[in-house]
């Protein structure tokens, strides 16, 4: 299976070295979706209303954040990898304890994973910063609202 194609935009080397950021990128971010909806699923409490519907607004951004940075990967002529068996062997998150959870616990939980999430894009960017600009920016965007999620979901903690 052919997982590399010419590419018009960077030679191999710089290629390969845009994608080994992007591609563990993507997987942290598939992961994240998929936390995202188990605690959406289970969380319990006297806010369940306002962070059962928050999380689906931040699912629906990172299934966005997804097909963005995958779509990079296809743009550099590069096969982008998703599925499921791929993710739990790269994903570096934690998954978040099984049942119904507080909602004060959620808040913890996933400020601490998209965290982690935003910390990860961060430093992968600052890899290619200098060998693709516009990679770069496309996840200088991802962070950027990744982090303002942050901010929304870490004060109704508070
Ligand atoms: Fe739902």
């Amino acid at each position: 299976m052919k997982t590399v194609n010419k590419s018009e935009i960077f030679d191999e080397k710089k290629t390969s070295a845009i994608v080994e950021e992007l591609q563990p990128t993507l997987f942290d971010l598939i992961a994240l979706g998929l936390i995202i909806k188990q605690a959406h699923w289970n969380v319990v409490g006297p806010n369940f209303r306002a962070v059962h519907l928050h999380l689906d607004e931040i699912w629906a951004l990172v299934q966005e954040d997804v097909d963005t940075v995958a779509e990079r990967i296809s743009t550099l002529a590069v096969s982008p990898s998703g599925q499921a068996h791929e993710v739990t062997d790269n994903a570096q998150l934690t998954h978040i304890p099984l049942g119904f959870l507080r909602d004060a616990e959620v808040i913890d939980l996933m400020t601490d994973r998209m965290s982690t999430v935003c910390h990860n894009i961060r430093e992968r960017m600052a890899k290619i910063e200098d060998t693709d600009t516009v990679t770069a920016d496309l996840l200088h965007q991802v962070v950027d609202g990744l982090e303002k999620q942050l901010w929304m979901l870490r004060v109704q903690g508070m």
